[in-house]
């Protein structure tokens, strides 16, 4: 086996925190740089995985080093069907640098990671016809977190581009089904924040209302049991959006964590006993991410990071795929 393909190596666009990264390198790569606009994900990736970051819009930054496999997470909120979707969205023409990388880096393999939407883009279809112009063979998979162990209800496109045979990502997995109860094991009612145990502390009011909220309910129970507790703006959209206030049940993944998770009136995110939100670490374990890996910044900085990451084990799955392909 030569070097290269034992121990390939791996440049990530749009880093994020770096889980996708981190995943990679689990898996067997090596991480030779990373390139992330925001300060406080940066610091985050630097922390955990290394110096070789490059802080500042992808766009000004010139390709170079050594790069088997490309590895790519361009903001999907003009793609997703949670913002406001927009084919106008500027952020949609950043997946356009992925081809020009590979173009310069000349990788085996591009993996692309977003929303499941991004397939239907034409900025995704346009990128396919350069990538197949660029001789790489291009598939796309729709996959869960779920099906690779995350306690996640949480579907995404995965794109890869392979000069070599593309891994078949849609095959059955044997990875048992997690729920919210495995994934906060030992956590506890208690802050610790030497493990990022902590946690947004919302309003009086909030938590008023929060305490008419059982385990799996949702605004609706509060609009039921103490109607003058309702925020009126509610009343307007009623039954429309239900999915907010919401408590996560124990038994079962949670919905799709977000970057808004500091918030009880954006999702389901308070935790299915306590009458708080989600910790830090909660919210990093329903995306998998392993305890040791510490998120640097504010609550709301973390949150995002982790909103923004590719679950772990799905990631890690996934590269040991593309890796394995190589060989
Ligand atoms: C979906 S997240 C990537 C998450 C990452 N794959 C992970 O697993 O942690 C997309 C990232 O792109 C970054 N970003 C947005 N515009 C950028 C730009 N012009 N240049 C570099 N990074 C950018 C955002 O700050 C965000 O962290």
């Amino acid at each position: 086996m030569s070097g290269v393909l034992s121990n390939p190596t791996v440049v990530d666009l749009f880093s994020g925190a770096g889980v996708f990264s981190l995943a990679f390198q689990d898996a067997g790569a090596q991480l030779v740089r990373a390139y992330e606009l925001d300060e406080a994900a940066a610091n985050t990736y630097r922390r955990n995985l290394g110096d070789h970051i490059v802080v500042g819009d992808v766009k000004a930054a010139h390709p170079e080093g050594r790069c088997d496999i490309l590895i790519a997470g361009p903001p999907c909120q003009g793609f997703s069907t949670s913002g406001k979707r927009s084919a106008d969205d500027p952020r949609n023409q950043l997946s356009r640098i992925v081809p020009i990388w590979a173009e310069k880096l000349q990788p085996q393999v591009i993996v692309i990671e977003n929303v499941a939407p991004y397939l239907k883009s034409a900025v995704w279809e346009e990128n396919r016809n350069t990538f197949e112009r660029m001789g790489y063979h291009v598939e796309a998979f729709l996959v869960n977190a779920l099906d690779f162990g995350v306690p996640q209800n949480r579907a995404r496109s995965i794109t890869i581009c392979s000069k070599n045979d593309i891994p078949n990502l849609a095959r059955p997995r044997r990875f048992k089904r997690k729920t919210v109860r495995d994934a906060f094991d030992g956590l506890g009612a208690r802050e610790k924040p030497e493990m990022q145990h902590v946690w947004f502390q919302p309003t009086p009011l909030a938590l008023e209302r929060l305490s008419h909220v059982p385990p799996g309910g949702d605004i609706r129970n509060i609009a039921e049991k103490a109607p003058e507790l309702v925020p009126k703006s509610w009343w307007k959209v009623r039954s429309k959006i239900i999915d907010i206030w919401g408590r996560l049940s124990w038994e079962g993944p949670s919905k799709t964590v977000k970057a808004s998770f500091p918030h009880l009136s954006k999702g389901r995110y308070a935790h299915p006993e306590y009458d708080r939100l989600i910790s830090i670490r909660e919210a990093a374990r329903l995306q998998s991410v392993p305890d040791g890996f510490h998120f640097t910044g504010t609550i709301y900085q973390c949150a995002r990071q982790i909103g923004n990451c590719v679950p772990y084990k799905m990631g890690k799955a996934i590269a040991t795929d593309v890796i394995n392909s190589l060989n």
